[in-house]
C-alpha cells in the first residue's frame, strides 16, 4: 500500500513545547502562556510552512495535582483563542475542541459557524466526548463510552442540520423591494430525540463556501464507528506503526461498509517530537523533560490504565500478559488503556522499562526522539507503509522543537514530495482534500 497521496499536517498549538519541565527553560516565555500573541506567533509560522491547520484540544476541568509543577489542563478557550487567531491569518485551518458530553449542540454550533465566518471558511470541530471534568457540568459520574458515543451521534447530526437549517443563500439583501431573507429556505430541523430536544433553526446562516471539517478523537470500537461514519479524520494515539495501519486499515473498511469513500476519513496521529541538532542532545532533551515524573505517579498511572497494582513488584521483574487483569470497566479512555494493554502483551517489559515508556511518563502518541532528519525518515515510513494521511505534530522539550520541526522538518517532506510547497485552496477543507 504505497500512498501516492500528500499528507495532512496539522500542528499543535496546545503548548506540548513547554510540557514536563520545559517551560522552566530561559527562552520557554511561559509567561506569556494566557495572551494570545503567544499562539499567533506559532499558527503564523505554521501558516509560513502551508500546514493544513492549526489545532487546539481542550478539557474542561483543572488537574491541580500537577498544578504545582505543570501547566495542568489551563488553558484559554480555544474557540475563542482560534477566533481572535482567525483575523491574522489568512490561510491555515483553526481547528478547535467541543465536547459532546457537556456543551449544548446549538451553542456548538454556532461557535464553529462563528469561526468559519470569522475565519472566511477555515474553521473545524474536533469532536471530543471528553474524558474528565463531569464534576463541572452537575454529573457524578462520566457517562458510560457507550451512552457518551450514542450522545455524540446525536449531538453531531444536530450541529449539521442547525448549519443547513439557515443557508447563506438564503439572504437576499434586496434593498429595492425590501426582501432581506428567503423564509421558505430556512428551516427548522424540530429534532426530539433520545438526548436532545432542539428546534432551530440556527440563529446564524451557514458560511456556504467552506463545508467545515469534522475531527474525532478516540479509538475504541464506539469511537471507531462513529469516526468512521461522520468524521473527515481521526486524531489518534497511536504510538507505534503496527497500531497505525491497524487503525488505518480498519477505518477504512468501516467508511466502505457505511457507503463513505475510504478516503474520505483520514488518519492523522499525534506526533511527539523531540527535536535537536544530534541525536544526543535529543535524547537529553528528553530525559530532562521528564526528570522530574515520580515513580509514584507513574505506577499510578499504569494501575488507572491495566488495573495492574506493581508497586511491590521488583524493579527487574518482566510482565507478562497473563498478569495482566480484566481490564477495569471504568477507564478514563479506553483507547490508550488497550494501547498500553497491547504494548505489554507484545513486548513484555520489565517494571523498570514499563515505568520509563512515553505512554507512561508522558502520552501515547508516536514519538520521535531525534534530529530533524530522524523525524523525516520515520514519517516517510510510516507514509510509505499506508500508516498515516497525515499527522498532527507535538514539538516537545523546547520552542527549540518547534522551530526544527517548522524550518527543517516540513520543508524536507515537501523536497521528497510528500508535503505541499504552497498552498492551492484557501478552505481547512481544501487543505484536507489537496493531497
Ligand atoms: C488522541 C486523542 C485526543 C483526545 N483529545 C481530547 C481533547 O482534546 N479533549 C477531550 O475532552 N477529550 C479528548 N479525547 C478523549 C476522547 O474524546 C474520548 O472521550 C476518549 O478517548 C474516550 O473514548 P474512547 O473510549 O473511544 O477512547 C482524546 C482522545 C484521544 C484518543
Amino acid at each position: 500500500m504505497t500512498p501516492t497521496k500528500k499528507l495532512n499536517i496539522g500542528m499543535s498549538l496546545a503548548p506540548t513545547w513547554l510540557s514536563g519541565d520545559a517551560w522552566r527553560r530561559p527562552d520557554s516565555g511561559v509567561e506569556n502562556l494566557f495572551t494570545c500573541d503567544f499562539y499567533l506567533d506559532i499558527a503564523q509560522r505554521a501558516e509560513e510552512a502551508k500546514l493544513d491547520f492549526a489545532f487546539l484540544p481542550d478539557s474542561l476541568f483543572l488537574n491541580t495535582g500537577v498544578l504545582e509543577t505543570a501547566a495542568g489542563f489551563a488553558s484559554l478557550d480555544p474557540t475563542l483563542l482560534q477566533a481572535s487567531i482567525a483575523g491574522r491569518t489568512s490561510k491555515i485551518g483553526l481547528l478547535s475542541t467541543a465536547s459532546t458530553t457537556f456543551f449544548p449542540p446549538y451553542i456548538v454550533a454556532r461557535q464553529i459557524q462563528s469561526l468559519n465566518w470569522l475565519s472566511k471558511g477555515r474553521a473545524g470541530w474536533n469532536i471530543v466526548t471528553a474524558l474528565d471534568g463531569n464534576d463541572n457540568f452537575g454529573l457524578s459520574e462520566m457517562p458510560s463510552p457507550e451512552e457518551r458515543y450514542a450522545r455524540a451521534a446525536e449531538f453531531t447530526d444536530i450541529v449539521r442540520r442547525l448549519w443547513q437549517s439557515f443557508p447563506q443563500e438564503s439572504l437576499q439583501f434586496d434593498r429595492t423591494s425590501g426582501l432581506y431573507a428567503d423564509p421558505a429556505k430556512i428551516k427548522s430541523i424540530d429534532h426530539d430525540g433520545t438526548y436532545f430536544k432542539v428546534k432551530g433553526p440556527l440563529n446564524l446562516p451557514c458560511y456556504d463556501k467552506a463545508r467545515i471539517p469534522l475531527i474525532q478523537a478516540g479509538a475504541s470500537e464506539a469511537g471507531r464507528a462513529f469516526a468512521a461514519s461522520v468524521a473527515d479524520a481521526i486524531f489518534a494515539s497511536t504510538p507505534d506503526r503496527a497500531a497505525a495501519l491497524d487503525l488505518r486499515t480498519d477505518l477504512r473498511s468501516r467508511a466502505r461498509a457505511g457507503g463513505r469513500n475510504e478516503d474520505d476519513i483520514r488518519v492523522l496521529p499525534g506526533l511527539s517530537l523531540f527535536l535537536a541538532p544530534t541525536a544526543a542532545e535529543a535524547k537529553e532533551l528528553y530525559a530532562e523533560t521528564n526528570a522530574r515524573v515520580s515513580r509514584q505517579r507513574s505506577l499510578d498511572t499504569v494501575l488507572e490504565m491495566t488495573g495492574l497494582d506493581l508497586s511491590d513488584w521488583p524493579a527487574d521483574r518482566k510482565i507478562a500478559a497473563t498478569d495482566l487483569p480484566a481490564p477495569p470497566e471504568k477507564v478514563r479512555s479506553r483507547t490508550h488503556s488497550d494501547l498500553l494493554r497491547r504494548m505489554i502483551e507484545r513486548d513484555e517489559p520489565s517494571v523498570e522499562e514499563l515505568l520509563k515508556r512515553p505512554e507512561v511518563i508522558g502520552s501515547a502518541h508516536w514519538l520521535v526522539v531525534g534530529t530533524p532528519a530522524d523525524a523525516v525518515g520515520t514519517i516517510r515510513d510510516w507514509a510509505k507503509a499506508g500508516a498515516i494521511d497525515g499527522f498532527v505534530a507535538f514539538p516537545g522539550g523546547s520552542v527549540g522543537s518547534v522551530s526544527l520541526f517548522l524550518e527543517q522538518v516540513v520543508p524536507a517532506l515537501s523536497d521528497l514530495g510528500l508535503f505541499r510547497e504552497n498552498y492551492r485552496g484557501s478552505t481547512f477543507f481544501d487543505h484536507l482534500n489537496d493531497r
